[in-house]
């Protein structure tokens, strides 16, 4: 039976670190409240212009190509998992194929839009890909430069204080051995609150017909096709989040969806070695482990350093555990993801 093993893996982090202190300078916020709701004491921003979500991925995706010991000529395929790509259009995948000088082969890139559990959706689809036997290097990247779409002002503090930049990558091939690799992945959606966690603007449910009177649509005062001026003025071109819904949600989903991969593998909670959750707030993770009886050692927290870099952030930290050998040959690991959409998942990994 053919698994897909993570042969090599590696994140980036921009240098400049923004403590909890220079976002009060700008807002009306407080470390002691930043800290006390989300356990975030710092988080890295990309240089503006010369660092974008694509560049990040890249320096990620050159580790993990290094430590599978392969050459960049030897992917087959790109998955880029991001929700603040370089472009509306075209998508990261191919911008970091570019970057990267990874086009001798023509090989096909992808764009996977599931924010915060992009990068474990992004894996099972490498996973079936990697299976079915079509692709045998397939390179997931999840990345993001959060800092240049929030809101700096008072009316985004509750956004803003949360997200960090930063970009992780992995880089997948078939095994034949069967004890390893990916056991299994476990994907959900439910877009009843699709606004409740969302950047709508721009989007074309707001935009304006070129050819308005033209096609009898009723005038609009101002003018653009997916970013109209309106927006602009009214400000209302940032992420909106209702916090509280959000927060209800993941602390349900989260373990729901580690007991479905534990079940379908006829395995316990006390099997895990690392539990790697996307990083969205340390009180949700610190709830998570509580109620799957976990121990500390078992989960990988760092949203005090980075904050949550979203499609970024489980690669970011299985990365880290990795790097500083709390991951083993043989251990399981398990990756679970909730956010925007509303998606969430999680994988299983015998590593
Ligand atoms: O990756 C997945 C995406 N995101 C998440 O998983 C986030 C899930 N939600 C959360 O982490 C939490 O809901 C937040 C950290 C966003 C907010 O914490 P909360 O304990 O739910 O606070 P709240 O929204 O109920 O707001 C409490 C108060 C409000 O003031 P009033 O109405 O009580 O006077 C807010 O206006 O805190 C205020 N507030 C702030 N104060 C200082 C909101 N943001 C800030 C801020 N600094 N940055």
């Amino acid at each position: 039976m053919i698994r897909t093993v993570i042969a090599g893996i590696g994140h980036y982090l921009p240098e400049r670190v923004v403590p909890n202190s220079e976002l009060e300078k700008l807002m009306d916020t407080s470390d002691a409240w930043i800290q006390e709701r989300t356990g975030i004491k710092e988080r890295r921003y990309g240089v503006p212009h010369k660092e974008t979500t694509t560049t990040m991925g890249a320096r990620a995706a050159e580790k993990a190509i290094e430590r599978a010991g392969i050459n960049k000529e030897d992917v087959d395929m790109i998955l880029f998992a991001t929700l603040s790509p370089d472009y509306f259009f075209p998508g990261c995948g191919v911008l970091v194929q570019r970057e990267m000088g990874i086009t001798h082969k023509e090989a096909p890139a992808m764009d996977i839009r599931n924010q915060c559990s992009g990068f474990v959706y992004g894996l099972s689809v490498a996973d079936a890909f990697i299976r079915t036997g079509q692709y045998k290097n397939v390179l997931l990247i999840g990345a993001e430069m959060h800092s240049m779409g929030l809101d700096f002002s008072d009316r985004g503090r509750n956004v803003t204080v949360i997200f960090g930049d930063g970009a992780g990558a992995v880089v997948l091939q078939p095994s034949a051995d069967s004890g390893r690799g990916i056991l299994s992945t476990h994907l959900h959606a439910d877009g009843t609150h699709a606004e409740e966690l969302a950047f709508i603007n721009p989007g074309c449910h707001g935009g304006y017909h070129l050819g308005t009177e033209q096609f009898g649509y009723p005038q609009q005062e101002y003018g653009g096709i997916f970013l109209t001026e309106k927006m602009w003025q009214d400000q209302n071109i940032f992420p909106n989040m209702n916090g509280q819904l959000v927060f209800k949600t993941a602390v349900t989903k989260f373990p729901e969806v580690i007991r479905e991969a534990l079940q379908a593998n006829a395995l316990n909670p006390s099997d895990i070695r690392m539990l790697i959750p996307h990083q969205a707030n340390l009180r949700i993770s610190q709830f998570v482990q509580k109620s799957m009886g976990l121990r500390d050692d078992q989960v990988w927290n760092n949203i005090q350093k980075y904050g949550n870099t979203t499609a970024a952030s489980v690669p970011i930290a299985l990365s880290e555990a990795w790097e500083s050998g709390n991951i083993e040959k043989g251990d399981l690991v398990c990756l679970a993801a909730f956010g925007s959409g509303f998606t969430w998942g999680s994988a299983l990994i015998r590593w």
